[in-house]
């Protein structure tokens, strides 16, 4: 049963290479999701999907591979949005309102991939008629949104996961189990970024469903840029530290698109942490020239997980420009007790590194997210950590946006810690 599965649990493995089972445990706890996958070959799970639209038409696209799941209801209160699921689900059964498709006793659980500014209140309906939950990121519209739905998931008991899909994304894994090992030396820094060129619309069919359509455009029900990308790529951070930062500041306008938005265009935050480590992100929408990555910096060697790759400080040959600086330096100051710091220029390094999995990245963690999601409802098993990841994730997102939209330096808020057990990353063997 398993090897149909186009999603299995050996090729996982393999794609993580030589990593032992222990330090994976202990880098990335949620993959307790895949214990029990060898005895649930034959179980099956109902679930009904609220919000078919463009994200959830795609999660739709790896539920139906995985032969453990029958997709049995839709809902959403756009009739293009219901009649494409249909399309790909004759089947299924069709809502307006998402309240019938929760009192169908039949579904097990419920994926949401409805606008930001709805997650809350399905989710809380969804726990209250029984079900478990996937919920896209980023999960509330506000912090006390999140603290409600992570506490409604305690209180039920019901799985919880959120759609933070490099949690579950070979590549990241490695990397972070790598970090944790020491490998890159302490993390100091990290820059993450998302840029695009583009005004970020989708096109109307009439002027009256403009909010509805471009709903991340608009204050009321989104955040825009934060609550949208940062949620990932700041949960890589504080995944890649094993810390939650002390502080957050940061800055947004609207610079560009002038169009009638309501949300910025262009933002730049820092969180520290600490120990003095920091972890800088930003997006400006008008210049994709750097693209999305997180650069984590140890003092030892660098990762850029979205390339999949990995760099060490010190490579031989150096670029024969600075080999020559240095041949200079070395005979002029060899011999000088005082020579120091060098006055060749800090170039950006030619080394063109490693690949983290030994290969080109070719998944980005959402079908195996989803598949442990499946996993997780098919044993009743919540995996460790992983509601606290989505949870913090996109509490670190509206914090940024506080700070922003406040214009002061946040402190981390005491009334929305949750118990996070630290990464205890000081246990991992060096492999
Ligand atoms: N994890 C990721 O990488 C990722 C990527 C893209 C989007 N997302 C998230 O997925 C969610 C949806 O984004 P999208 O781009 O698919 O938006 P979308 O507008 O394409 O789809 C949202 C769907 O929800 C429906 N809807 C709105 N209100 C509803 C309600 N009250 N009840 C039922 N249906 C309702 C809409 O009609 C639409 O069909 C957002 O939370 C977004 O942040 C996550």
């Amino acid at each position: 049963m398993e090897e149909q599965n186009p999603i299995n649990r050996r090729m996982f493995l393999k794609e993580l290479g030589m990593m032992g089972a222990g330090v994976l445990a202990l880098s990335s706890p949620w993959l307790s999701a895949f214990g029990d996958v060898a005895h649930t070959g034959k179980e099956r799970c109902r679930i009904g999907l609220i919000g078919p639209g463009s994200r959830g038409r795609f999660l739709l696209s790896f539920l139906l591979q995985n032969p453990k799941v029958d997709v049995v209801a839709f809902a959403d209160v756009y009739q293009p949005s219901l009649d494409e699921a249909l399309k790909m689900v004759p089947k299924a059964k069709a809502y307006k309102d998402y309240h019938q498709l929760l009192d169908d006793k039949s579904i097990d659980a419920v994926v949401v991939a409805t606008p930001l500014f709805t997650h809350c209140q399905i989710v809380l309906d969804a726990y209250d008629a029984g079900k478990h939950v996937f919920c896209e990121k980023t999960i509330g519209y506000t912090m006390a949104e999140c603290k409600q739905m992570y506490d409604k998931h305690l209180e039920t008991g019901k799985i919880f996961f959120s759609g933070q899909q490099r949690l579950f994304d070979p590549r990241y894994i490695k990397a972070m189990a790598m970090i944790h090992q020491g490998l890159f030396g302490p993390v100091n820094c990290i820059h993450a970024f998302w840029n695009r060129n583009g005004d970020w619309r989708r096109p109307v069919p009439s002027p009256e469903l403009e909010k509805h359509i471009n709903w991340r455009l608009y204050k009321e029900r989104s955040k825009g840029l934060m609550t949208e990308l940062a949620c990932h790529q700041l949960q890589v951070g504080t995944w890649a530290l094993g810390k939650l930062p002390e502080k957050v500041m940061g800055h947004g306008a609207i610079t560009f698109w002038k169009d009638g938005r309501e949300v910025y265009d262009n933002i730049n935050t820092i969180y520290t942490f600490d120990k003095g480590e920091m972890m800088t992100w930003g997006s400006d929408i008008a210049n994709k020239f750097y693209g999305l990555e997180e650069q984590i910096l140890g003092n030892l060697g660098t990762l850029e997980p979205e390339r999949g790759k990995f760099y060490y400080e010190t490579i031989d040959p150096a670029p024969a420009f600075l080999q020559l600086i240095n041949k200079w330096e070395n005979e002029i100051f060899g011999a000088l007790p005082f020579a120091g710091t060098s006055w060749a220029p800090e170039t950006a390094n030619q080394n063109k590194g490693e690949y983290i999995l030994g290969k080109e990245p070719d998944n980005d963690g959402t079908s195996l997210n989803l598949f442990a999601f499946i996993e997780a409802v098919i044993t009743g098993k919540q995996p460790h950590r992983i509601a606290e990841e989505g949870y913090y994730a996109s509490i670190l997102c509206l914090l940024g946006h506080e700070a922003i939209t406040n214009g002061t330096i946040m402190d981390f808020p005491a009334e929305y810690k949750i118990d996070y057990p630290s990464y205890n990353t000081q246990a991992l063997p060096k492999e």
